[in-house]
């Protein structure tokens, strides 16, 4: 293994947590119903993947554009901008594949080896084996259950060190469900400015809200557009995690670099992928409305049936497709309780632990990835294992 391979030793392997686990389960013929796995349930909107199959028709099959299809990333802007809130033009954008590379792509450029970076803890675990790639130090700043996960900005502003360089937000926050508000995003954006720090903000799920909670970018924050790389992706919104496919939106400054690291890994995103994203960001905002009403319905479904059960409370998430409930009145880990559901109760469910100690006392419950049916079926489960514990 290569001398930058080694380095990583949170990243790809931490990431399949209770997955890996079950598989070798499913494989002896257990019905399990998986609730771990953040891959929407919904199929891709039928006129988007029109668009796909119409541009290979057309034979768009060729390279192109190596930053993004000018069409697409016209589009990107004017959602930026008016959703948004960013001063951001067509230059601006690099459309990737996935959120995970534009978080690589940015830690690429921006992280040097030594450079610390912060992560809110409880964390998503694919941004650190990309920190550790670059040579860089995840730095953790656990925030508090008791505060609702809250952005508290003294236990953020205690992890930093001359060698600090970023900040990691993930908002909406997965694996929490929080919202974050404009007044936590302001804490944010002043800690970065004070200590002259870069963020990168994670905002694969801008669009999975609830009860009228709103997403704030926090570069449209003042003094924030210069030191933020904002990204997104399809992925989640519009059911297209298989499609591979994102963007990100940096200042001109951090352009140049960033195309440095897609067109040497990648060279450009699939021609005809691009086009049924290019579909997605145009059409009816019923077509996304739709989606998102249909996790509210599990969301509301998993959250009152976690909250009648023995031992479990659950807060309401603002936003996202898990419910993180509070488990520590069973007097288990997080790791003993998720791996003892797989085993008498045939549901998988993440530790809150595998994000990070702040997350212990927690499991993470995914109700965007399963039909109405089998969450229900996985809520009876759940409901006569925390009754007999
Ligand atoms: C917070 C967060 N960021 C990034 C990703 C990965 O996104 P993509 O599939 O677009 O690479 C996920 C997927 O679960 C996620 O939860």
């Amino acid at each position: 293994m290569s001398y930058l391979a080694q380095r990583i030793t949170q990243g790809r392997k931490k990431s399949y947590g209770m997955f890996a686990k079950a598989a070798a389960l499913a494989s002896a013929g257990r019905d399990l119903i998986h609730m771990e796995l953040g891959s929407p349930h919904a199929d891709t909107p039928l006129p988007v993947k029109q668009a796909a199959i119409d541009a290979l028709l057309a034979g768009n099959v060729h390279y192109s554009h190596f930053q993004g299809l000018p069409k697409l990333r016209a589009a990107l802007a004017q959602k930026l901008r008016e959703k948004n809130g960013l001063d951001v033009d067509a230059s601006g954008i690099v459309v990737t594949n996935g959120l995970t590379h534009a978080s690589f792509a940015a830690i690429m450029t921006l992280v040097d080896p030594g450079d610390e970076v912060i992560l809110l803890e409880p964390y998503y675990p694919q941004h650190l084996g990309k920190i550790e790639l670059a040579g860089g130090r995840p730095v953790f700043a656990p925030l508090d259950a008791a505060n609702r996960f809250s952005i508290d900005p003294r236990r953020i502003e205690a992890k930093i060190t001359p060698a600090t360089k970023m900040i990691c937000l993930v908002n909406p926050c997965n694996p929490t469900g929080r919202v974050y508000s404009r007044a936590e995003l302001e804490a944010l954006a002043d800690i970065a400015i004070r200590h002259d720090l870069v963020v990168i903000s994670d905002e694969v799920y801008e669009e999975i809200l609830f009860d009228g909670a709103k997403h704030i970018s926090i570069a449209s924050l003042p003094g924030m557009a210069e030191r933020t790389v904002s990204m997104f992706a399809f992925t989640k919104s519009f059911a297209m995690d298989g499609w591979r496919i994102g963007y990100l939106a940096a200042p001109a400054a951090l352009i140049e670099g960033i195309l440095k690291i897609t067109t040497n890994d990648v060279t450009h995103v699939n021609t005809f992928i691009q086009e049924g994203a290019h579909a997605a960001v145009t059409g009816p905002s019923e077509i996304l409305a739709e989606l998102v009403h249909e996790d509210k319905v599990k969301r509301d479904l998993v959250v009152t049936r976690l909250n009648q059960m023995a031992g479990i409370t659950c807060e309401w998430p603002e936003g996202t497709i898990y419910a993180f409930p509070d488990i520590s009145q069973t007097g288990l880990s997080s790791q003993q309780l998720a791996e003892l559901i797989l085993e008498k109760a045939d549901v998988v469910v993440e530790a809150g632990s595998f994000y990070g100690p702040a997350g212990e006392g927690h499991l993470r419950v995914c109700f965007g990835s399963q039909s109405t049916e089998r969450i229900t079926e996985a809520m009876d489960r759940l409901q006569r294992f925390f009754g007999s514990l």
